[in-house]
């Protein structure tokens, strides 16, 4: 099995579809502590290494779905998409793995609560709200395993927005990928914040998934990669069992500035950073050399997420005044 039909029709093999006129489903958004950054296999969006995350509910994706018997319709954010748009296309192909000989069609209702201006990516929480919904009107009643695997055939890192709080995604050995999905860890900590600082919404002249290939077929520094992942995974969860904070924010402010240093010596060069990220990037190491406990994380891109605990939320926010603070376990 190595593609992505056919992981579709082994999962889907078993259920009788009992389907309902429509369902719908929330996911949220997450960010990765330690990155998914590379690839075994690109059709089915296999990792080299794992990663682990942690959602940031209540911010994500509802998705309402429900059968119609004529072409698909898909709206995001109550507004109709074309069909050619690049958002409805890749839509449709993953919604192309789900039809039944019945020949069902789909409305896709999408909605993100997600500020454009806050700089996170919605196709995570995207895809595993549909893959929810999709179960939903089905009936199907797959495992949150087996809709974590769904999830990550749309797009990676949606593996770890199915259930909410930290998660760990296992890159698993297994050709099919069968292995490969994420798990939800028993921690909580509900004084961890989280402050989105969003230097530019503009779209990225390249995507988290071509510069990911780029990066892991040129770069030299990428041989380190899986090395530098194993340490943090180990340093990660034990911050979290332990809710040892400094050791949480060395790891994912070490792990988030790794992937960027992987991606700089990759060729042709990728590089997100604006030179807004390396003032607040220098802002934040200066203010933890006079004692802040304040750590960042950032994704492909150049929006800077803050750590740091709920004892200074009022320091954080009165040194940067543009800051989003987010609750991940309220
Ligand atoms: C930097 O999950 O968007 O955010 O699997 O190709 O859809 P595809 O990639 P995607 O990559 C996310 C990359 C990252 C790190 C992370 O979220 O772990």
């Amino acid at each position: 099995m190595r593609n992505k039909q056919e992981i579709v029709n082994a999962l889907l093999a078993a259920r009788s579809a009992s389907p309902s006129k429509q369902a719908c489903s929330f996911a949220p958004v997450n960010i990765a502590l330690c990155k998914y950054w590379g690839k075994r296999d690109a059709e089915l969006n296999l990792p080299n290494t794992s990663s682990l995350s942690v959602t940031l509910a209540p911010l994500g994706t509802n998705t309402t779905i429900s059968l119609i018997d004529q072409a698909d319709v898909v709206l995001l954010n109550c507004r109709e998409q074309q069909a050619s748009t690049p958002f409805s296309r890749k839509l449709v192909a993953f919604l192309d793995l789900f039809r039944t000989k019945e020949n069902f069609y789909y409305l896709v209702d999408t909605e993100n609560n997600i500020p454009t201006a806050a700089g996170l990516a919605s196709s995570a929480s995207g895809f595993a709200a549909l893959v929810k919904a999709l179960d939903q009107l089905h009936g199907w009643n797959l495992s949150t395993i087996e809709l974590s695997i769904l999830a990550r055939l749309g797009s990676g890192s949606a593996c770890r927005s199915i259930e909410e709080g930290f998660v760990e995604w296992q890159a698993g050995t297994r050709p099919d990928g069968m292995d490969s999905y994420g798990i939800l860890l028993p921690e909580r900590w509900p004084d961890l914040r989280l402050g989105v600082l969003t230097i530019s919404t503009q779209e990225k002249a390249i995507s988290s998934r071509q510069a990911m290939s780029i990066t892991a077929a040129t770069s030299t520094l990428y041989e380190s990669w899986p090395r530098q992942v194993s340490k943090d995974m180990v340093s990660l969860k034990k911050a979290i069992a332990e809710q040892n904070f400094d050791l949480f924010g060395e790891t994912a402010e070490r792990n988030a500035l790794a992937m960027h240093a992987t991606m700089l010596s990759s060729w042709p060069p990728v590089f997100y950073w604006l030179s807004q990220t390396v003032e607040i990037a220098q802002k934040i190491w200066k203010l933890r050399e006079e004692g802040l406990p304040l750590f960042f994380t950032m994704d492909a891109g150049p929006n800077i997420k803050l750590l740091f605990l709920q004892k200074n939320q009022q320091e954080i926010e009165s040194q940067f005044k543009d800051v989003k603070v987010i609750t991940p376990f309220n």
